[in-house]
């Protein structure tokens, strides 16, 4: 993409003086870098909570190709949004990659994110896993899983997430708080399958057969049932995948150590999330913006931008990791995500009453 020279340029070349030149340039330089950076299409600013080695060579990629450079800021998904809020109309960031439907729902309804209409976005990611208002498109998706001990649980005796509030499993599950947004979002899918009152009474029986208050992350949960204090938790996909790929040889026993189930696969399917992204509101160059969404659901980006966090692609056709491949195809649920932000509230009021801390 080629930006015209401003006319002010070339009468800066033209000047006899060298120093009123110098002094136009100085002047004029700090404009120039402005157009250069926001208005030519060649800088997409990303506020992104995924750092991987493979997001930076996929966004290495796309700059070979556009020639559209990818300036990417770090954080968690709550200090990305709370920086977008500060800085408003004033923000340099064009797209928020974050996870969960349910986060991305509040990122709408914050303000934060614009609708965008792409053609290429709508036909490639399947409609349930973006917004149905095209403020927020799934880029990977992952499944919430029950991983269990291999030496005391048969998978024969898994079948449901309902089936984990029979008296059997007392003292034996194991989950994070209900703080957690992975939480709160499974809780909206409960309550969109079940209704509000069987979702309570859902909650309540597994309350009552907590291995112990929850506490910590995925990873802490899978470490919890290798070490023997619990023997099924309710986990995401590719907290399994990092731990089987993990340098660390200990990692890898842990990950060994425990078997992956995909509940519910004579009905709704297993419940599955996104990490997705969302063209920001104040978004100065939104049209590169929508390029890298657009690069990031082309069949080369759907295979790394999956395998670096184990997780599956959103586009058909596109082959899997071989973990997990190992893992084996599924049936997954097909409820609007959208739907998970909506009953947030809702899911949030049941833990309370539940009891699930
Ligand atoms: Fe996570």
């Amino acid at each position: 993409m080629s930006f015209p020279n401003p006319p002010s340029h070339r009468r800066i070349r033209s000047s006899g003086s060298r120093i009123p030149a110098l002094l136009a340039v100085l002047v004029i330089l700090p404009f120039l870098l402005v157009a250069c950076g926001d208005g030519d299409g060649e800088v997409v600013n990303v506020y992104s909570h995924r750092h991987y080695d493979t997001d930076e060579a996929l966004f290495d990629r796309f700059t070979e190709e556009t020639g559209i450079r990818v300036r990417v800021v770090s954080a968690s998904a709550d200090e990305l949004m709370a920086r977008l809020e500060r800085e408003r109309e004033a923000s340099p960031a064009d797209l928020l990659i974050t996870v969960d439907a349910g986060r991305l729902h509040r990122a709408v309804e914050r303000g934060l994110l614009r609708p965008i209409d792409s053609p290429v976005l709508a036909e490639t990611i399947p409609a349930h896993l973006r917004d149905p208002d095209n403020h927020w498109f799934g880029l990977t998706v992952r499944a919430r899983i029950l991983a269990y001990a291999r030496d005391r649980v048969d998978p024969s005796e898994l079948s449901t997430y309902e089936a984990l509030v029979e008296p059997e499993w007392e003292g034996r599950i194991l989950v994070r708080s209900s703080e957690n947004i992975y939480n709160i979002s499974h809780m909206a899918s409960i309550i969109a399958a079940l209704g509000l009152d069987e979702a309570e009474e859902w909650a309540r029986g597994l309350v009552a057969n907590f291995a112990r208050s929850p506490q910590g992350n995925d990873t802490d949960q899978i470490r919890d049932v290798a070490a023997g204090v619990g023997d099924v938790a309710l986990v995401n996909s590719y907290y399994v995948g990092r731990l089987l790929n993990h340098e660390d040889p200990d990692a890898r026993a842990l990950g060994e150590a425990i078997g992956l189930f995909f509940p519910n696969q004579d009905d709704r399917g297993v419940h599955v999330n996104v990490s997705g992204a969302g063209v920001t509101t104040h978004a100065p160059n939104a049209e590169n913006a929508v390029r890298l969404l657009e690069f990031l659901v082309a069949e080369e980006a759907q295979r790394a931008f999956a395998e670096g966090n184990f997780e599956y692609p959103v586009r058909e056709g596109v082959d899997w990791s071989p973990t997990l491949q190992s893992w084996g195809d599924f049936e997954a649920d097909r409820l609007p995500l959208s739907t998970l932000g909506e009953l947030n509230n809702e899911a949030v009021q049941i833990f309370d009453r539940a009891g699930w801390r």
